[in-house]
């Protein structure tokens, strides 16, 4: 197993000669990971995660999520950013996007406090009437505003249903080993906890406890999962060599791409099943790279729907963008276009071809289309939507990018800007130390 990469449709826009000149200092970056000496080198926890995790909080998940399977229909997440979108990416790759609503032997698994919207809130506590719920808290700092707004709903639920004992029970909470207003509030209330481990950020953690217990509880291999990674780590981790390791590659071309002004990186995916890892991707990239005035700015597409709406733009729009292809090889399932005696609709060309070899020749179109258009096209190509995949491309996409952001200059670790919104929000919502601000901005306001 391996993430491929193929540089057909890319290598008419970078020569050889300009991923020549960029490789020494993919090798320098690449040192940094390997040697800790880069920025933000306190938060390599995930680069040798795969092989190094706790593994008796390894058992102790897959135990939990079996007790959970038996005593509940809804198993609600909550948790923004890093704390669930791998989470969510993952179930919806290797299950569906409609698990949900598939039949099954697991309880259904909802997403929330990932915003502030009253409606999708009341929708969720609508879905959980009469039903049995246990609720999965994810926050490393136990601070953040949604989750901890949504959780005191849900805490408040399941008291009401439960009784305070027993809802006890049903809290599960991912966070801290040691610090912040969630682990101090599980302490207090008994609930069983997680960890999220100091050396390992949000947006790297859905090999922690913050991805393997929601995909425990939904039937997911975890360990299979964790072998992918492990397996891509070996490949990838300790070769140096830029001409044969596509991580490196894609981080390289990434750069030299960027470097010539293809700001804008588009991951395409023919799958639906993949729009929530392009999510994942997005925000793994954007929050790595986005800093000190730099970096590639992440959008994502699921073709061929999007070549439907974005596809206008991308076709002959400003050519600043590039794409990046994550091909899928093998579809999950298979769907055979039927036969029509009286071929009313024209289409009996394709009877008997499978829907997958259709959606193949519709990449491979539009690579042609996109390379005529003037925008590169690297393919990265990955086996299927297995556990072991998902692992493995998890490790591949954040290997390049930490590479990539020390290419860039920047420490691909922290997400300073990420604060200028909360401390402004919660200078307006009135917490107690934020007095100032807010008058502040209350003056800027009028
Ligand atoms: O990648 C990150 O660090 C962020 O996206 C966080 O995951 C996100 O802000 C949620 O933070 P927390 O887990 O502390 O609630």
């Amino acid at each position: 197993m391996a993430v491929k990469i193929s540089e057909k449709f890319v290598s008419g826009f970078v020569p050889a000669s300009e991923i020549g000149k960029i490789t020494p200092e993919i090798e320098a970056a690449h040192q940094k990971v390997l040697d800790k000496s880069g920025e933000g080198a306190d938060f390599l926890g995930w680069r040798d995660l795969p092989v190094d995790y706790d593994r008796n909080e390894f058992e102790r998940i897959i135990a939990t999520a079996e007790r959970i399977k038996k005593s509940c229909d809804v198993f609600v997440v909550i948790g923004i950013g890093g704390s669930y979108l791998g989470a969510r990416a993952a179930l919806e790759f290797i299950k569906s996007p409609s698990y949900n609503s598939l039949k099954k032997d697991t309880p259904d698994v909802y997403f929330t406090g990932n915003s502030i919207s009253s409606s999708a809130l009341a929708d969720l506590l609508a879905i959980c009437e009469g039903r049995d719920v246990c609720v999965n808290v994810v926050s490393k700092s136990g601070t953040t505003t949604e989750p901890a707004v949504a959780f005191r709903i849900f805490r408040d639920l399941l008291v009401e249903k439960y009784g305070k004992e027993e809802a006890a029970k049903r809290i599960f909470a991912t966070t801290d080993k040691a610090r912040g207003a969630l682990k101090g509030l599980s302490d207090r209330m008994g609930y069983e906890t997680f960890v999220i481990p100091d050396d390992i950020g949000g947006r790297y953690s859905v090999l922690t406890a913050v991805g393997l217990l929601p995909l425990a509880v939904a039937g997911i291999d975890v360990r299979a999962m964790m072998k992918g990674a492990e397996t891509a780590r070996e490949e990838l981790l300790f070769n140096r060599d830029v001409a044969t390791n596509a991580c490196l590659r894609y981080a390289a071309y990434r750069n030299a791409l960027y470097r010539d002004g293809k700001v804008t990186e588009i991951l395409v995916s023919y799958e639906p099943a993949a729009q929530m890892f392009c999510e994942w991707w997005k925000q793994l990239y954007g929050e790595s790279e986005g800093k000190d005035g730099r970096g590639l700015l992440p959008d994502s597409v699921i073709f061929s729907t999007d070549l439907h709406s974005l596809g206008q733009y991308i076709q002959e729009g400003l050519r600043n963008i590039f794409e990046t292809v994550l091909k899928i090889n093998r579809s999950s399932d298979t769907v055979v276009i039927p036969n029509d005696p009286e071929n009313v609709d024209g289409l009996n060309f394709l009877a008997g071809r499978e829907l997958s070899w259709v959606n193949d020749n519709a990449m491979t179109a539009t690579l042609f289309a996109h390379n005529d258009g003037g925008v590169p096209n690297v393919v990265l190509e990955v086996e299927d939507r297995s556990e072991a995949s998902f692992g493995y491309l998890v490790y591949f996409f954040e290997l390049a990018c930490a590479v990539s952001g020390y290419t860039l200059g920047v420490n691909p670790f922290n997400q300073p800007g990420v604060e200028a919104y909360k401390k402004n929000m919660f200078a307006l919502l009135g917490k107690p130390g934020y007095e100032d601000m807010r008058e502040k901005l209350e003056a800027r306001m009028k």
